[in-house]
């Protein structure tokens, strides 16, 4: 498979590229000095598509599976710049980044609902949709260089005003910069700079 010049298999167990990830790499900023880290890098095909437009390029997941999946893709595109580190959220990650990427968890999932294995990770929010993308908020900014950007995307079942206001809490500068109604809800990608 294809998308904007990276090309990609889709693994078992493993998020496959879909509406919210497109939305993400076409409204990425970036320009070629940066230091990017993509947390939850699923297949890696967005960290793939950065790492073609930046200095350089780490990323984690939480999932074992993932991290297959994203160096299979990095070795298909023969990457030369991407770091692959197993990490739940920031866990397992040094140094500072220009910019940090997240396609969070953001679904709501009622407490008898929720299963627990791998691949649920990829879309679990929790009963509110933002167990995953709280604790990303609180902890994002100490791995950001001064200035730095945060682009994460989740959707309007998940409260993007919530999201909005945390991060003005936490010192950035936050909007909404793209949107795709799917389905039910509007998939968001919040963009926020220090
Ligand atoms: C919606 S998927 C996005 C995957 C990929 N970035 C994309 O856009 O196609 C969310 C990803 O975040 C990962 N994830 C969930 N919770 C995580 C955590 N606490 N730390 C790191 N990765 C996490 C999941 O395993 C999954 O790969």
């Amino acid at each position: 498979m294809e998308y904007r010049d990276v090309e990609y298999i889709e693994c078992d167990e493993v998020y496959p590229p879909a509406e919210d990830t497109f939305l993400l790499i076409d409204n990425l900023i970036l320009d070629e000095n940066m230091d990017v880290l993509e947390i939850g890098g699923g297949s890696g095909l967005v960290s793939i598509f950065a790492s073609k437009h930046a200095n350089s390029v780490c990323v984690c997941d939480i999932n074992p599976h993932a991290i297959k999946c994203i160096e299979a893709n990095v070795k298909l595109n023969a990457s030369n710049n991407i770091n692959v580190i197993e990490s739940d959220l920031f866990e397992n990650i040094e140094g500072f980044y220009d910019l940090i990427l997240f396609n969070t968890p953001y679904l709501p999932v009622a407490e008898d609902e929720h299963v627990d294995d791998e691949y649920s990770k990829a879309w679990d929010g929790g009963v509110d949709g933002r167990k995953v993308i709280d604790r990303f908020i609180k902890e994002a900014k100490r791995y950001l260089k001064d200035g730095g950007m945060i682009q994460l995307v989740q959707s309007s079942l998940s409260d993007n005003d919530k999201t909005l206001q945390m991060l003005t809490t936490e010192g950035f500068q936050a909007e909404i910069t793209a949107t795709e109604h799917i389905f039910f809800e509007d998939i968001t990608l919040i963009s926020a700079r220090l």
